[in-house]
């Protein structure tokens, strides 16, 4: 595997989950694959599970861990080709790309999208930018439009609740008040369609994913029948696609309640974090056995040394 920016990134995927479930069972497997090896993980935006984990897996590997927050620690990039820089981005990213690659032999880079020009934000410039200049693999810590990471650690939990049946999976829109990315969602959707589930995407009208992402997969515009029969309910606000980044704060009745739940196959419950208590999801529903956002977040760690190995075995 070169870089870990997407799904066709992965030569085999169920290996690579099967991999992360190894690292599951021996978290301190291949504790020397990673010796004398640096990794960078470079965070444009905020970030607790991804920035812990990561570099957990990595230290677990053996590597040396270098954390950059670029917009508190770092001179402001710039990203455009040609440009005469006198305004406050004081870098290229051409520059500042190739000589953290001079520093590293992996980078982790955590970007979001800006929600303003659907084009550009789908046209990943960031990760882009960094897989041009930078010499080394680069593995996205979430990018502006897919979050890889979440995405396998999401299906690794999903392969650890061992359904002996083809689970039904449930990718509801939940309410939110700010505007976030499709990241999660559509990642969610193009991993879903790799695994041995029968997935299902509900959200009101007017929220729809992009079609790129969504492809055959059903959509329904009713959550409660949406939920009928369901095995996995995985909640994620998004903001618009099609009206790029508009804020849909009229559904309220969208947020996942125990009335909602009983309409499952007694459900397990899950989200990527972070998650707004009675807004996205109520208390009795994240605080109940249903929920297994906690374990979620914990397979963060295995999955990241999964991705980071095959990359090192590589190298
Ligand atoms: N789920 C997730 O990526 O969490 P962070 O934004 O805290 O890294």
């Amino acid at each position: 595997m070169q870089h870990f920016t997407s799904l066709s990134d992965v030569a085999n995927p169920s290996a690579l989950l099967a991999e992360a479930a190894l690292f599951v069972q021996h978290p301190h497997q291949k504790s020397h694959l990673g010796k004398g090896k640096s990794l960078g993980l470079i965070f444009f935006n905020a970030s607790l599970r991804t920035r812990m984990s990561t570099q957990r897996a990595g230290q677990l590997l053996g590597m040396d861990v270098t954390i950059l927050n670029v917009s508190q620690d770092s001179w402001q990039l710039e990203f455009e080709d040609g440009t005469v820089m006198d305004g406050a981005k004081a870098e290229h990213i051409k520059e500042a790309a190739a000589v953290m690659g001079s520093y590293c032999d992996i980078l982790g880079i955590r970007t979001f999208a800006g929600l303003k020009n659907r084009i550009a934000d789908y046209a990943e410039h960031v990760m882009t930018a960094f897989q041009q200049y930078a010499g080394v693999p680069i593995v996205s810590l979430e990018s502006a439009t897919r979050h890889p990471l979440q995405s396998l650690t999401d299906w690794l939990t999903i392969h650890q609740q061992g359904f002996t049946h083809r689970p039904k999976v449930v990718l509801t829109w939940a309410p939110h008040p700010k505007a976030l990315p499709q990241a999660v969602g559509n990642s969610f959707v193009e991993w879903m369609q790799a695994a041995e589930v029968d997935l299902t995407i509900a959200h009101p009208y007017g929220m729809d994913l992009s079609p790129d992402f969504v492809k055959n997969t059903p959509v329904m515009y009713n959550q409660d029948i949406a939920f009928e029969g369901a095995d996995v309910i995985y909640a994620k606000n998004w903001s618009s696609f099609k009206d790029y980044g508009h804020v849909n704060d009229k559904e309220r009745d969208w947020q996942i309640t125990a009335e909602k739940m009983a309409h499952t196959n007694n459900a397990k419950f899950m989200h990527c974090l972070p998650v707004r208590r009675n807004m996205v999801v109520a208390d009795q529903v994240l605080d109940s056995p249903q929920s297994l956002v906690i374990s979620q977040a914990a397979n963060r760690i295995p999955t990241a040394q999964a991705v980071l190995a095959t990359i090192l075995e590589t190298l």
